[in-house]
């Protein structure tokens, strides 16, 4: 198939010289932004050995899969945003985890019919069929050069010869230490007994090592049929789960067309149902359209940004769900005349309270990772990927080295209960067999005259307002380490508080926005792990950055001619 799409295009190039004339210069460089030095590492090797952007991100993902496990994993699933330079392509690759075919609606209430949260976060209930593994299939087999088992390799070996608990590894185990099992499979690779493993500890995984060569020999068959899958059903029943063996061979991968809109001349590219992502970005973006935020003061910036951020994320609430499940208004939602009737109900003086909103209907911190990608070719990919909370479900079935995900808190376990992330939702998110939960994850491609630029985050219902606060920093002209380090604000409809990163809102303007009526909550610490690339096309100049929140590693590098 490879083969074949090489052959075709070298046809192309061959019979339609014009064609090729007109395409766009290309960047040139390769860059990764990623969390984690070993998984940026691992993209570079690929890359030199010939490797595109896509096989970067196989390497990226399946590594930070190893290193990061906190945070995303061969149990989990996320999405892939991709661009492909030869033919100016963009899909996203839905690899979100399904509910397995045994969950309902009231799987996550107790004997009184009230939300129990510990069921959907803790152990195999809280788990999703991964999507991860198939995520990583389909993108090889659609979009790399090099043969999937090359593109895995730098995991496989990170599995086995182990990496070094970092300081922030330490706190996310510590965070979920009570959430491990202390017999389990979870407790022995992640703790050393029972305890936060001292920093500097190696931690090797081989039986993780062993599922991700059984997915690098025989593709999807490795993870969803065989041994391997019979050992995740096995361990997820043995731990309180539904799974089924057709839950893991029915599980599918779906190329989705992202959704496209315009802000200030700006094509932004982002993440379709079912993340919310792309949808609320969109929404907010075209509210502020309608005020000219260069002209404004500082306060009145802030104030009319939190305001897009209710009225989107109330929108969110409402609305949004698994696209081969609900009716959703998408277009109308995102669609320009919409945000002017609501950028009307925007006093610039005064806070909008979230109650005076139409109220959701209900009738019929945290982990997860994102990685940014751009080859010399032109080829982009930015992926957020997720177990959701740190270390997931905190269960590993035995002998797989897979932690499982805890998705399934996504859903709107109960009508406008708020979830692990103050989410509220109504029937459009509601569990129910083979759905899959609504995301906020935005991975995110801008487009303008001028730059590209490839970012996202991860941060739970705070990814999508981080992404637009890094989208209106792109479009002041700000360059990928300005994006990542902002200081960040939040609001999210319900509740009705204006979150801001600890120390970053000065006294004056936390009195101009009470003054505005608006109810401010200052988070404990820095929140994000933002991963950005932009490429500068009349200049050629390409830059990546890392989030200095976190522990990743941004490069950028001229490879050697391919
Ligand atoms: O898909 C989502 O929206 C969540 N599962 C993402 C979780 C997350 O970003 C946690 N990170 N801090």
């Amino acid at each position: 198939m490879k083969h074949l799409r090489r052959a075709l295009l070298l046809c192309l190039v061959t019979t339609a010289p014009l064609a090729v004339a007109a395409r766009e210069a290309t960047p040139g460089q390769d860059a990764v932004a990623s969390a984690h030095a070993l998984a940026t590492a691992a993209g570079h090797t690929v890359l030199a050995a010939g490797g595109n952007a896509f096989d970067a991100a196989i390497a990226v993902a399946a590594a930070l899969a190893v290193v990061e496990p906190y945070s995303s994993g061969i149990g989990g699933g996320g999405f892939f945003l991709v661009h492909d330079a030869r033919n100016q392509h963009d899909g996203m690759v839905d690899a979100r985890e399904t509910a397995p075919a045994a969950a309902t609606a009231t799987m996550f209430l107790d004997a009184d019919g009230k939300v129990a949260p510990a069921r959907s976060l803790n152990g195999a209930l809280a788990a999703g069929i991964p999507g991860l593994p198939a995520g990583l299939v389909y993108v090889s087999k659609h979009y790399a050069r090099l043969p999937l088992a090359q593109d895995l390799a730098p995991a496989i070996a990170l599995a086995n010869q182990g990496f070094a608990v970092s300081e922030h590894y330490a706190i996310m185990a510590g965070f979920r230490a009570p959430a491990f099992k202390q017999d389990s499979d979870a407790a022995r690779i992640f703790l050393r007994d029972g305890k936060v493993p001292p920093l500097g500890t190696v931690l090797t995984q081989p039986d993780l090592a062993r599922t991700l060569t059984a997915i690098a020999e025989h593709g999807n068959q490795g993870f969803y049929g065989g041994d391997i899958a019979r050992r995740l059903v096995a361990g997820a029943r043995a731990d309180g789960g539904i799974w089924s063996a057709q839950d893991l061979t029915g599980y599918r991968v779906k190329e989705r067309a992202p959704l496209v809109g315009h802000y200030q001349g700006i094509r932004v590219v982002s993440a379709a149902p079912p993340s919310s992502g792309g949808t609320v970005l969109l929404e907010a973006l075209n509210i502020l359209e309608n005020f000219k935020l260069g002209e404004l003061n500082k306060v009145d910036r802030m104030h009319v940004v939190i305001e897009a951020m209710r009225f989107a994320y109330r929108d969110r609430a409402d609305y949004l769900g698994d696209p081969d499940y609900v009716e959703m208004p998408i277009a109308h939602l995102i669609d320009k005349t919409y945000a002017r009737e609501l950028s009307a109900k925007i006093d610039i003086n005064k806070a909008t309270p979230s109650a005076n909103l139409p109220p959701v209907t209900t009738d019929p911190n945290h982990h997860t990772t994102h990685l940014s990608v751009m080859d010399s070719e032109g080829n982009r990919v930015a992926a957020t990927l997720s177990v959701n909370y740190p270390f997931g479900a905190a269960s590993v079935p035995a002998g797989t080295g897979v932690l499982l995900n805890n998705e399934m808190d996504d859903f709107a376990t109960s009508p406008l209960t708020p979830n692990a992330y103050g989410l509220v939702g109504g029937s459009a998110n509601a569990v129910a067999a083979g759905r899959r939960p609504l995301s906020s994850m935005t991975p995110t491609f801008l487009e303008s005259a001028e730059r590209i630029g490839v970012l996202g985050t991860p941060g739970g219902s705070r990814i999508i307002s981080m992404v637009l606060l890094g989208v209106l920093e792109f479009a002041d002209g700000g360059d990928p380490e300005k994006m990542v380090s902002a200081p960040r604000y939040h609001h999210q409809y319900l509740p009705d508080q204006v979150e801001y990163e600890a120390g970053g809102l000065d006294a004056a303007t936390q009195a101009a926005l009470i003054a505005k009526g608006h109810k401010l909550n200052e988070s404990k610490r820095r929140y994000g792990n933002m991963h950005a690339i932009t490429w500068e096309r009349a200049t050629g100049v390409v830059k990546a950055a890392s989030d200095p929140r976190g522990e990743g590693k941004a490069e950028v590098w001229t490879p050697a001619a391919k």
